[in-house]
């Protein structure tokens, strides 16, 4: 005989539950508390999830902002895309677009910049190679960042968010040079 799911189901299940199963939910509810204690812990302590600065942005705004952001930096050019080497300590601005990253990010190893991300047209993720970091690019909001680099050596920024069929296409870079190297135009 078919249920249709209008009807109450045949079985047992409103009979007083077994010992072993009721263990077994104490023992995933229990690790739901630990995961969920994490998030607020690898805050904290991790590094991870990191509180940004987010506020809304007009599209047009934010792609006027990054033209202005290459027009002052610009110092090279990576197959027609502009790199941009901002000073330590300056706001530096990327824009996703299918299915491009704009512009080559060059920062400095051990500084610290300020990393506003946003799309002019639909949702992309950013998502940094090879280190894990991850995050939502979204169109109408500025999201910032405080990033220091760490590493130096040469990243790539992959869109890990479907965003049509050039999506798998949209790599961009970000370039750290180490602390080590001497300025440009410096003295040795
Ligand atoms: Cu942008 Cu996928």
């Amino acid at each position: 005989m078919y249920h249709t799911g209008l009807e109450a189901p045949q079985g047992v299940w409103w009979k007083p539950i077994h010992k072993s199963e009721k263990i077994w939910v104490t023992i995933a509810f229990a690790w739901c508390m630990v995961l969920f204690a994490m998030m607020p812990l690898w805050h904290l302590r991790g590094g991870q999830n990191p509180s940004g600065i987010r506020h809304r942005v007009d599209p047009n705004a934010y792609r006027a902002r990054v033209q202005e952001f290459i027009a002052q930096y610009q110092v090279d050019s990576d197959r027609g895309i502009p790199v941009v080497a901002p000073p330590p300590g300056s706001d530096v601005y990327l824009q996703a677009q299918m299915w491009s990253w704009l512009p080559v990010l060059k920062l400095q190893e051990g500084a610290e910049y300020v990393l506003h991300l946003s799309s002019v047209d639909l949702n992309h993720g950013f998502s940094l190679f090879p280190l894990n970091v991850n995050f939502e690019v979204v169109p109408g909001y500025d999201y910032g960042l405080r990033v220091k680099p760490t590493q130096s050596g040469e990243f790539l920024i992959l869109c890990n968010e479907f965003c049509g069929v050039g999506h798998h296409l949209m790599v961009g870079k970000v370039i750290v040079t180490p602390a080590s190297a001497p300025a440009e135009g410096g003295a040795r």
